[in-house]
């Protein structure tokens, strides 16, 4: 994959910045999470981490069912604060 490929578009997070993450020691799309912040965004990952067990993939040879997947954290959908501190139903406020 080329350097200039954009990985995580919301915190603009390039291929060349995965495989850096990769030659520090990140091997899962958790460890280029925290390195990077890829996967931190509006998708949460939907989308992005296709691409960054693709990157560990080519760079590691570790084969894909190895690779793992990225741990999803809640809420999976932006939510208001508001919703939060009242308890109220997300899906209302977006
Ligand atoms: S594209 Fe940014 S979090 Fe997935």
């Amino acid at each position: 994959m080329k350097d200039s490929v954009i990985v995580c578009r919301c915190e603009d997070v390039t291929a060349k910045d995965v495989k850096a993450a990769i030659v520090k020691g990140a091997h899962t799309p958790n460890d280029i999470k925290r390195l990077t912040r890829c996967g931190s965004g509006v998708c949460q990952a939907k989308i992005c981490s296709d691409l960054m067990v693709e990157i560990i993939h080519e760079k590691t040879g570790k084969p894909y069912r190895d690779i793992g997947i990225h741990r999803p954290r809640m809420p999976i959908r932006p939510v208001v604060l508001s919703t939060l501190l009242t308890g109220g139903d997300a899906g209302e406020n977006i």
